[in-house]
Parts: structure tokens; sequence; C-alpha cells
């Protein structure tokens, strides 16, 4: 959603609030600005709704060289995509960017009813109740120390003003801010992929916190103004892993290099030979992981969808747990109860998830161990969890999850094996699956390159139909229901995915010849039911491609085969091929791949 850049040093700011917005454009965005003190400390602001392009060209009309600025990109949520709307607000002295909500803003905007506001923005509230209180000789990091007081709801923000002409203040509450520290020079973002290629070393500001930035660097109060010792950290990645390495689209980069991010993900972490898996992070003794009864996984989206694929598999490994896999923005508000040993496992790519971020806080408050299964390093989620593991794919920079779902697939997997060895577990099928997971990399690259022409043929095909079902059963259940996910989020095709035993319940009074039916079919025990759903579908008429790995002779429009050794997790193959037909869809309708419409990255918002 919204992204914050902000900088003070020796660089002309203007360009560096410029390339920092653009590495936050994949989070998704209506409208952008910046606003920077030039030398003769005079303010300037530019916004425009659009692209970051737009803006780029109304500050070719306006370039200055200051060494101090805000930028932002905004998701609107109060007040439609407006140029007013945009950040930053301009209210008095102040100069601010905001990601998050302000709940009591309404009540606030009637107190500050001297200021003539312009826009319909909780943000343009906050500056005007931080200009309120910039007065009487208090300095702007106790003004804004007493509005983040004021305000009830969440906020990440960045804020200057002219009289106090080298420094910004930053402060956050559940919205991400992290510092970077740099020579003569501190860059300060909401997401570390702006700071990649000007510092590795970096404050990640808590909820409560607020630091006063200046060129020589960061020091970091809490909101009564006590000083705090803030840990330095190193920021993970690097400039080429955000970039499209000469792909078209991101999407496509992420898709294609799975194979890569997912040997990241296992490196170290599973041994086939001793048939044995094992992750650092979880932090538990091995009492607590023989206590282990219940477990529960939470997500969002895709990453629900991942836990539901793992919990097939966890549910294998270790027979005797109970698994219960639920959506953030539900469990949440429910009356939920946990058995004392019980585990959530938290699973976010962004590890910012507004909802996902609430259970966790809600499950922590009845006593329950957390553990994340977590993408972006140093995220919130990351930090609140009592223990837990990157899942290592990398930075994930296309809206649409894709490397993301494998790798925690894998990665919620591998927990179950190493629990396994505590609740003795299903030996074989640990050794099996350690097997095919040092195998999976190397299978996922062979199917991807050889099945790609297919895939795109197939979606040139199917590129013009408006509705499409999913359907699978068992492991590919999940699968499906995430393969429409992915094909109505980026080819705003409407696409439903439905556990294939269900058709007769309701979704095969859809079928007809408008539709198009996507069956993923896995070679198991399972297969006869699966092609009785196949069957059923083609005599209404319904146009079929079945996505398996068997190689029995099958009736449907169109096949794709995959020939791979990897029998039990071969969902996670098909999906990638489910991925790409997504993909190649979109493209062909002409679709933003990379930020499809009304989507953002990072759902900080409920
Ligand atoms: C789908 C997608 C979303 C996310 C969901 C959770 O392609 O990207 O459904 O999976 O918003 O996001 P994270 O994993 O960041 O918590």
């Amino acid at each position: 959603m919204c992204g914050i850049v902000g900088y003070v040093g020796k660089r002309t700011a203007q360009n560096v609030l410029l390339n920092g917005l653009k590495r936050l454009e994949y989070r998704g965005y209506d409208s952008a600005g910046i606003a920077t003190l030039d030398d003769n400390n005079r303010p300037h602001i530019a916004r425009s709704i659009g692209k970051i392009a737009e803006l780029e060209n109304v500050l070719l009309t306006k370039p200055h060289d200051g060494h101090l600025g805000i930028g932002h990109t905004r998701w609107a949520t109060h007040g439609g995509v407006t140029v007013t709307n945009a950040h930053p607000h301009h209210v008095g002295n102040i100069y601010l960017v905001h990601n998050g909500i302000i709940e009591n803003y309404k009540e606030l905007k009637e107190k500050l009813s001297k200021y003539n506001f312009q826009s319909d923005t909780d943000t343009e509230v906050f500056a005007a109740l931080i200009d309120s209180n910039y007065k009487d000789g208090i300095s702007l990091k106790d003004a804004v120390a007493k509005a983040a007081k004021q305000v009830r709801g969440t906020y990440g923000i960045a804020v200057f003003s002219p009289n106090e002409p080298n420094t910004l203040i930053v402060a956050r509450l559940g919205s991400p801010l992290i510092i970077g520290l740099g020579q003569n020079e501190t860059i300060i973002a909401s997401d570390a992929s702006a700071l990649l290629g000007y510092t590795r070393e970096a404050i990640y500001l808590n909820d409560g916190e607020l630091a006063v930035c200046t060129d020589k660097g960061a020091e970091v109060f809490n909101l009564n103004l006590k000083h705090l010792n803030a840990n330095h950290e190193t920021i993970d990645g690097n400039v080429e892993q955000i970039q499209k390495g000469g792909y078209q689209h991101f999407l496509l980069k992420e898709i294609m290099e799975q194979a890569t991010t997912l040997h990241n993900t296992l490196s170290g972490r599973i041994d086939p030979k001793l048939g044995k898996m094992h992750l650092g992070g979880p932090n538990l003794t091995e009492e607590e992981m023989r206590n282990i009864k219940h477990i529960v996984i939470v997500g969002c989206g895709t990453a629900y969808y991942a836990g539901l694929l793992a919990s097939y598999y966890m549910e294998q490994l270790v027979p005797d747990l109970t698994i219960e896999v639920v959506i953030a923005s539900e469990y949440r508000y429910r009356s939920f109860h946990l058995p004392k040993d019980s585990v959530a496992l938290i699973v976010s790519q962004s590890g910012e998830t507004a909802d996902t971020l609430a259970c966790l806080r809600e499950i922590k408050k009845r006593g329950i161990k957390t553990l994340g299964i977590v993408n972006v390093v140093g995220s919130t989620i990351a930090r609140e969890v009592d223990g837990g593991t990157y899942v290592h794919a990398g930075p994930e920079i296309s809206v649409a999850s894709t490397k993301a779902f494998t790798a925690q697939v894998v990665t919620m997997v591998m927990f179950a094996g190493m629990l396994a060895e505590y609740h003795s577990g299903n030996a074989e099928l640990i050794s099996k699956i350690t097997k095919e997971l040092s195998e999976l990399p190397k299978e996922i690259e062979t199917t991807l390159k050889k099945h790609h022409d297919e895939v795109k043929a197939l979606a040139k095909k199917y590129a013009k139909y408006n509705d499409a079902l999913y359907l699978g059963r068992d492991t590919a259940y999940p699968i499906a229901l995430e393969g429409a996910l992915k094909l109505k989020e980026i080819s705003y095709i409407h696409a439903e995915g439905y556990a294939s035993g269900e058709l007769k319940h309701g979704p095969i009074a859809l079928v007809d010849e408008t539709f198009f039916e996507v069956f993923s079919i896995i070679d198991n025990w399972l297969f006869d039911k699966s092609i009785g759903g196949l069957h059923e579908v083609r005599a209404r008429g319904g146009k079929t491609i079945v996505l398996t790995n068997s190689d029995a002779e099958i009736d449907a429009d169109d096949i794709i085969r995959i020939n791979s050794k990897i029998k039990i997790l071969a969902p996670l193959l098909l999906n990638t091929l489910q991925q790409l037909f997504a993909y190649y869809i979109a493209v062909d309708r002409g679709n933003d791949v990379d930020q499809p419409r009304n989507l953002a990255k990072s759902v900080t918002v409920e």
C-alpha cells in the first residue's frame, strides 16, 4: 500500500526521493508526491495522480537541488484519488507524509477548526495537529511526539519544517519505518528496498518510537521523549534482486527464478541422505516440540492457501497433530479458543499484513506460542513472533505472490518434518519428502522451461474467456484456489476455485461453453475420482484444461502433462504452470501485470 521515503544529506533530495518512490511502486498506489526544502530554505511540493512517471514530468518543470525532503506513494483510503488528497500534506509550518489510518481524525478536525483544510484526508488533520503543537518554542520533535499521543489509529510518518531545515522527524505505530544510516546522509523509508544501494546499516523503528534524523545519523526516543539506544541492523538483499533482470515483468522473473529462490529456502535445512529436515528459527525446546498437539495456521490470500496446502502434508507427516488453517481477517474477530499445547504459524510474505498482524497479537494475548513463516526480513510480524523461519524467497516485487507461495509451503513442510521427529511421525514419508524437496528446485526449473511455450499458447487460446473454474481434490484443491486467485487478480477474468467433490453441490450449474475449467489432477489414489469430476464437466459442454503428472489416458480439450520424479509435492509443480498461464493471459489482455488495478502488495490497513 502507501510508501514513504525521506532524505537528508549530501545528495540532491529530489533525485533520491524519486528513485525511492520508484522502488516502492510495486506496493500499489494511485498518486504520488514529494516535498523538498531547497538550499535557500524554501519548500517545494509536487504531487500528481497516476504513475511516478507523471510526478517526474511535473518535477521536470521545477527541478531544484535541496538536500532534504519527503516523498510518498498513496493508495487511497480517506478521500478519492485526487492531487489535493495526495501526500505530502502541508499545513502551517509542517510538511508530512503518512502511512496508516487515523481513526479519530473527525474529532480532531473539529477541534482544529481554525485550519482551512483542503483535502478529505486524515493525514492533513495529523499535519494540522502537529502544527498546532508546534509553538511557544517547542521543537518539532516535541510537537510530533505530542501529536502522536493525541491520535488513535496507525501511522508511519515523516515530517519536516522549514523552521528546522536540517531535520526530518519520523515516527511509527503499526506501520513500518526504517532509517538507513549512510555517510553524511540518512535515508528513511517504509520498505527496505528503497534503501538498497545507499546503505546497509539501518535502524528498524519500533511502535511508539520516533527519531530525529539529520545528515549525521538518527536519535531514537519514545513518545515521552526518553532517549533510547536503538539497535543497528544490517539490511538484507541487493539492488539486482529488485530489478527485472532482463524479463519484461517482475512477475515473469519471479515465476522463473523459483528454482533459485527455493534453493535458498532449502539451503542447510534438509539432509536427504539422513531423511532429516531442520529449521533453526522456531526457538522451541525439545520438550516444547514434543508437547505440540495442535497447530493453527494463519494467513490471507495466497499465504492462506499456502497454509492450506501445507496442512495436507503436515497432518500426514505428524499423525497426532490437529491442524486448523484460518483466514486472518475472520479469525481476528472470532471468539476463538486454542488449547495450551498449540502453536500458531503466522504466514506472510510481507510480514506487514494488518489482519495477519492483528491475529498474531490476539493469539499472543491467549498465551500461545507464535512462529512466523515470513519472507521480508525485519518486518513487523517477523519482529513480533516468538520465533520463526524466514522463507528466503528474496524480494517479491510483483503484486501477485508466486515464489513466496512455493517457499511458504516448503518451509511449513520442513517445520512438520522436524516436528515429526518428536512425535513418532511417519518416517517413510519424511524420508520420501526430504528427497523430493532436495530435487524440487531442479524439477521446477525443468517444468517451467519444458512447458513454457505450451502454456503460453494455451493462454492465448483462453485469454478471451470471461469465466473460469479451477478444480482439484486433496493437495490439488489448495492449488485450485490459488490458481483461480492468480488468474482473477492479474487477468481480471472471473475465476473460482473449488474442491472438485463440491462440483455437484452447486458450481456445476455454471458450466457451459462460455466457461473454461482448469483441473489439476494428481496421480494418486484419488485419480479416478478426479477424472469423474472432469467427465461431469465435459458432459455439460465445459472447456477443460487438465494439468497433471499422470500419463494415463485423459479426455480433455487441452492437457499439459508434467513428467517428473516429484510425486508427493507435484501440486507445487502444477502450480508454477498455473502461475505462468495467468501471467500470459494477463499479458495477452494488455493488463498492468505487475501492478494490477485496485491491488496493493502489502495490505497494511484492514
Ligand atoms: C495474492 C496476494 C495476496 C497476498 C495477501 C497476503 O497474489 O499477493 O493474496 O498473498 O495479501 O499477503 P502477505 O503474504 O504479505 O501477508
